[in-house]
C-alpha cells in the first residue's frame, strides 16, 4: 500500500509557541524474532531465567529477562526497507499473565533520522489493543525530544512467539 509505502508519513509542522520545534509522526514496523528460523536468527534472547510459569504459557516465566536486538522496517513485512534497530531489553512482570516491560534505543541508519536514537521505556500489556510509549529522550536530531508512541500487535505466531509490532511515534523535537 502506498501509504506504508511511504513509510515515515512524517508531518512537519511549525510547532506552537517555540518557533525551532516540529511536530512529527513516524511509523515503522518492530520484528522480535524470539525463534529463530532459516534465515532469520532471533533477534530475542534470553538472558536470565524467572521463576512462577505463566498459566497460559509456561515457557514463559515471571522474571525472564531478554535482550533484543530487533530489526525496524518501514513496512510490516520483514523484506520491506530497513529503518533500523531496536536495542535494549524486556522483562515479564507478572506471574499470572504476559505482562511486560521493555527498555531499549530505537536506532535508526536509514532513512531522514539516520544516525539518531530515541530512548523508550514502557509497559507491555500483551492483552491491550494499544500500548502507549512514552519517550524518556533522543540523540542526534532527536536530541531534547518529547512525545509518545502507540505499540500495535500486528502479527503474533502464538507457535513460536515471534511478533510483528506496528510502533506509530508522535514527536516534539
Ligand atoms: C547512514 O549514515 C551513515 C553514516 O553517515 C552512512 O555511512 C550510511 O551510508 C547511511 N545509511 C543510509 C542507508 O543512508
Ligand atoms: C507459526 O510458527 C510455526 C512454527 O515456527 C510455523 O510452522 C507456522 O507456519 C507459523 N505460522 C505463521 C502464520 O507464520
Amino acid at each position: 500500500m502506498l501509504l506504508q509505502l511511504a513509510l515515515m508519513s512524517l508531518l512537519a509542522l511549525a510547532g506552537t509557541g517555540d518557533g525551532a520545534k516540529t511536530s512529527t509522526h513516524i511509523r515503522f514496523y518492530m520484528h522480535d524474532i524470539f525463534t529463530g528460523l532459516p534465515g532469520r536468527p532471533a533477534t530475542a534472547v534470553r538472558i536470565a531465567r524467572g521463576t512462577t510459569p505463566l498459566p497460559d504459557d509456561p515457557r514463559l516465566r515471571f522474571g525472564d529477562m531478554y535482550a533484543i536486538d530487533d530489526l525496524l522496517t518501514e513496512g510490516p513485512d520483514a523484506a520491506s526497507p530497513a529503518l533500523g534497530r531496536a536495542k535494549g531489553f524486556y522483562i515479564i512482570t507478572s506471574e499470572t499473565k504476559l505482562d511486560l516491560m521493555l527498555t531499549f534505543n530505537m536506532v535508526f541508519t536509514a532513512g531522514p533520522y539516520n544516525g539518531s536514537t530515541i530512548a523508550v521505556m514502557y509497559r507491555d500489556l500483551t492483552t491491550d489493543k494499544v500500548r502507549e510509549l512514552p519517550v524518556v529522550g533522543g540523540t542526534g536530531v532527536f536530541r531534547g525530544v518529547t512525545g509518545y508512541g502507540l505499540h500495535r500487535t500486528q502479527a503474533f505466531n502464538v507457535t513460536n512467539l515471534n511478533a510483528v509490532l506496528k510502533i506509530d511515534m508522535y514527536l516534539r523535537f
